[in-house]
C-alpha cells in the first residue's frame, strides 16, 4: 500500500509540475494570413536599417533592450519577450514580425497610431533582421 501511495503521489506531483511548465510557455502568435503575405520593402537596405535603429531605440528598446528582451522595463512586465536576435526569429515571415511589432497583443503595445509611416515600420523590421 505504501508503495502504491508513493507512486500515486509521484505521478500527481509530476502532473502538477508539468501543468505549470506548460502554462508558463507563451501561446503562439495567431497571425492573420494577410499579414504573413506582406512583403518587406527595401529589404537589407543600409539607410532603412539605420532609420529602423533610430526608431527602435526610441520606441522599443525600453522593453526589448538589445533584442534579447533585456530592456529597463523588462522586469516589470508580466509577459516574457522572445529573443529577437535568434535565427528562429529571423526565419519568420517578415509580415509576421510586422504584425507582432505594430498590432501587438497584451503587454506588447499596439503601435499602429504611433508609427504610421509604412516606410518607418518596414525600416524597424529591416533593423530587427540585422540584429
Ligand atoms: C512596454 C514594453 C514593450 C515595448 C515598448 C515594445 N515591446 Fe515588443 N513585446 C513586449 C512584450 C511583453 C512582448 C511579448 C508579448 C506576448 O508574447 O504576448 C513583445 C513581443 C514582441 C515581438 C514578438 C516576439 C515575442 O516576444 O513574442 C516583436 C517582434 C516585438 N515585440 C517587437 C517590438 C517592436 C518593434 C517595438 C517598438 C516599435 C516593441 N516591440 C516595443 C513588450 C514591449
Amino acid at each position: 500500500m505504501k508503495k502504491f501511495l508513493f507512486a500515486a503521489f509521484t505521478i500527481a506531483t509530476a502532473f502538477i509540475l508539468f501543468s505549470f511548465v506548460a502554462a508558463d510557455k507563451k501561446p503562439a502568435w495567431n497571425i492573420p494570413a494577410k499579414y504573413t503575405a506582406m512583403k518587406i520593402s527595401k529589404k537589407g537596405d543600409k539607410e532603412s536599417i539605420a532609420l529602423g535603429k533610430t526608431l527602435y531605440v526610441k520606441h522599443c528598446k525600453s522593453c526589448h533592450g538589445g533584442g534579447k528582451g533585456d530592456g529597463a522595463k523588462a522586469a516589470s512586465l508580466k509577459t516574457e519577450m522572445d529573443d529577437l536576435t535568434t535565427a528562429a526569429f529571423k526565419a519568420l515571415p517578415d509580415g509576421n514580425k510586422y504584425y507582432m511589432a505594430f498590432v501587438g497583443r497584451g503587454d506588447m503595445p499596439n503601435f499602429e497610431k504611433k508609427i504610421t509611416d509604412e516606410e518607418e515600420r518596414w525600416a524597424i523590421i529591416n533593423y530587427l533582421n540585422s540584429l
